[in-house]
């Protein structure tokens, strides 16, 4: 299991580095960064919202996955029920308002909206989103909304192989449009997909997410259908594609009426050199190339970067004058998932075989890197991410210097732990004072973020584990029908921090004391 699932472990979930404790970081809050900058919490409908065959909904991607073999990563979960977040959203708004949530970041279920994937709409979805939309606008808390998260119309991709075919980006126009005449009157963050390079990589070359598809000798799993050699490109261009359609029409038809803004989101690795060979830092500029040039650049100038271009030769689509024209500048922020760092050794020789996937055409030492992201993992405590702030600092210093410094917003960011009873996760509390504090600095230092959200809300369903694992501020019992939530001292400690805190190194232990009398009359069983 972990040899086959190694190289999403060893990009998803770990990184070479252990924990590095700084607990000597000056005392800071939240009213050290710039007025208005934004804090929040996120989720998604597939992982939060349950009520998957209620009021009309059709299966998605996400649904086919996760009930057939493939999903063995979730350990057979599925997110039918999730959270139940669609009939409990005032429960959960409730609990966003009373930590002090500044915004919540969630997505719209395509399938919920409008379920023959184009055409009408369905009522009692329209319904649901206006109620939760409306519930956090009284309370004070701004939507930041995901139109896609994974999750196409299973319908779509029957039809006509979603992604992969030019007809979906019509499609997604559509639905963005219904999204922005319904919504976008309280709405004023919209991000067309989330982890582009994610959903493409591994729904298209290793096929371990929906829609799996991929082609031997490539995929983790046996594929069925797909070609990791060249889908992955064609998935990655209808994206862009359609993520540039959908941010023009936004720009011409709403945005001088709802004033708001659309970007996109990408996983984030800030790679490092595994030596200082010259092959090696070479080796890393064009891992970064793959993995965020593919989208960044398409939207900053026009075009992909010039490895990629060379490396996957006519796999990779071309964009004609008038494409690169609309994709060049069709976004007003960037957002990034951040975790942890990763770190890179060259293989230019693989480029001397045929054929290869995305994957070989970076040219990278996957078993090298895998064997030590392998056995620095096992020493790490279940479930855990090393901390490397670091690397978050070194992502935004990337945007800055390479890509014109564009608004960020961290979209994800928080620390992975077993899912248990335990309400003390000291690990999250750490990873976020950390992360918080080295936003501060590189905000200090020039960087153009505006926001930052911790993942997760609630413990949802997550894609790698179903519900093994967790990152919630709050814990979800899934053993009571009423799916309690309890707060984790996280929660408390985000709180803190977001009612205008002092963090110190301490500030969690001073919480506790407060926390353990309240926390007695919520003993959990
Ligand atoms: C590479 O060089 C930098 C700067 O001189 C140094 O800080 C770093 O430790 C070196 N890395 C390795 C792996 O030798
Ligand atoms: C990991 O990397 C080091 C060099 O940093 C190398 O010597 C070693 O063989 C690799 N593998 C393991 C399992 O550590
Ligand atoms: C819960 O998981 C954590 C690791 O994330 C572990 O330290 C703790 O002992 C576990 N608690 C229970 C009750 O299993
Ligand atoms: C601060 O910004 C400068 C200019 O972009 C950069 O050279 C430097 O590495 C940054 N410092 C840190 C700590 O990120
Ligand atoms: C703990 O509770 C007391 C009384 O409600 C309050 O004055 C104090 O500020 C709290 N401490 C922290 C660290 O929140």
């Amino acid at each position: 299991m972990m040899k086959e699932l190694g190289f999403s472990l060893q990009l998803l979930v770990v990184s070479l580095v252990m924990a590095e404790m700084v607990s000597g970081a000056d005392e800071f809050s939240r009213y050290d960064f710039p007025p208005g900058f934004t804090f929040g919490a996120g989720t998604s409908a597939y992982q939060v919202e349950g009520a998957a065959n209620e009021d009309g909904r059709t299966p998605s991607i996400m649904d086919t996955w996760t009930h057939s073999d493939n999903s063995v990563i979730t350990g057979g979960a599925n997110g039918d029920i999730a959270c139940d977040q669609y009939h409990k959203y005032k429960e959960d708004v409730q609990l966003m308002a009373e930590m002090g949530l500044d915004a919540y970041r969630f997505s719209i279920s395509w399938s919920r909206l409008i379920p023959n994937g184009r055409g009408a709409v369905n009522p009692k979805g329209l319904q649901y989103y206006n109620n939760l939309i409306s519930e956090l606008i009284s309370h004070g808390i701004q939507p930041h909304v995901t139109i896609h998260h994974f999750d196409l119309p299973q319908v779509l991709e029957d039809e006509y192989g979603g992604w992969i075919s030019r007809n979906i980006v019509k499609d997604f126009m559509e639905y963005a449009d219904v999204c922005f005449r319904m919504f976008g009157d309280r709405v004023k963050y919209w991000t067309t997909f989330n982890e582009a390079n994610i959903f493409t990589m591994s729904g298209y070359d290793l096929g371990f997410l929906p829609p799996n598809r991929c082609s031997s000798p490539f995929g983790y799993f046996d594929c069925t259908k797909g070609d990791s050699s060249s889908e992955p490109y064609l998935a990655a261009h209808n994206i862009i594609l359609s993520h540039a359609s959908v941010a023009r029409l936004y720009q011409k038809k709403y945005q001088s009426i709802q004033k708001g803004y659309i970007g996109l989101n990408l996983l984030s690795f800030f790679f490092v050199p595994i030596t200082n060979k010259t092959e090696d830092v070479i080796a890393t500029q064009r891992a970064n190339d793959f993995f965020m040039g593919w989208f960044v650049e398409p939207l900053v100038r026009g075009d992909y970067p010039e490895v990629m271009k060379k490396n996957a030769g006519s796999r990779l689509p071309s964009f004609t004058a008038l494409e690169s024209e609309t994709v060049k500048g069709s976004f007003d922020f960037f957002a990034v998932n951040f975790y942890s760092v990763s770190y890179v050794k060259d293989y230019s020789e693989g480029l001397n075989v045929e054929p290869r996937d995305y994957k070989a055409d970076m040219a990278l030492d996957w078993n090298f890197m895998q064997e030590n992201a392998s056995s620095k993992y096992t020493s790490l405590p279940s479930f855990e991410f090393p901390l490397t702030p670091w690397g978050l600092q070194g992502v935004l210093e990337l945007f800055k210097q390479n890509y014109g410094n564009p608004p960020i917003f961290i979209h994800e960011n928080g620390q992975r732990m077993q899912r248990n009873t335990t309400l003390e996760d000291w690990p999250r509390i750490q990873c976020l004072q950390e992360h918080i504090s080295a936003l501060l600095d590189s905000v200090r230092n020039g960087s153009n973020a505006k926001g930052y959200f911790t993942w997760s809300l609630l413990d949802v369903f997550e894609l790698l584990d179903g519900f093994r694992s967790s990152f919630g501020l709050y814990y979800v019992d899934l053993d009571d029908p009423g799916l309690r939530r309890y707060p984790k001292l996280s929660a408390e400690w985000y709180s803190h921090f977001l009612k205008g805190g002092s963090i110190t190194p301490n500030a969690g232990i001073e919480l506790k004391g407060n926390w353990s009398s309240l926390s007695s009359a919520q003993v959990m069983k």
